[in-house]
């Protein structure tokens, strides 16, 4: 609905869970019954670091997705010595930046015409999150 419109394979999707590099790592989104439900990603420039997250439309709106972001921000902040990590969302999609306000990311600003999406430029929201304001781990307690 609010990204641009990209198609990819079953392969390719496979071969980046498979290949990740530290500039482009994919993880899967799964139930603790093992069920798998989306893909949360992680794209490194120099030092900027944006995640960006999916799951499949049944499994939606039920908080997997709030859930899955403050566990990966847990799991970035405990194992990296990153001051920041940032998201960004079509100004349209109100249902990811609810995720990212729940999960602790302050509105930063508005990137003007940053996506082509559904005949047009989108304006989308600039989000972040600092170490100071995250503190300490919400759901990962473990010491990585
Ligand atoms: C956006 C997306 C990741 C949200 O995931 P989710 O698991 O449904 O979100 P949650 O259930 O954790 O919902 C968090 C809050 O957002 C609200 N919300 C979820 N989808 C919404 C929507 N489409 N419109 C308005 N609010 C929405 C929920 O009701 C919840 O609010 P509440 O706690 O006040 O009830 C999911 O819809 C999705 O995969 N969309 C397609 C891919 C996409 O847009 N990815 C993000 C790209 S930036």
């Amino acid at each position: 609905m609010y990204n641009p419109l990209v198609q990819i394979s079953k392969e390719m999707v496979q071969r980046i869970i498979k290949e990740s590099s530290p500039d482009l790592q994919a993880f899967i989104i799964e139930k603790k019954n093992k069920t798998r439900i989306g893909v949360i990603v992680k794209a490194r420039l120099y030092e900027l670091l944006e995640i960006g997250y999916f799951l499949i439309p049944s499994e939606r709106k039920k908080g997997f997705c709030t859930e899955a972001v403050k566990i990966f921000v847990d799991f970035l902040f405990l194992s990296k010595q990153i001051v920041r990590i940032q998201a960004v969302t079509n100004e349209k999609n109100l249902g990811s930046q609810k995720v990212l306000e729940k999960a602790g990311f302050i509105k930063e600003g508005i990137v003007r015409k940053m996506m082509f999406n559904r005949g047009d430029w989108r304006d989308c929201i600039l989000f972040s999150i600092l170490r100071e304001e995250w503190k300490e781990p919400k759901i990962l307690k473990i010491q990585l």
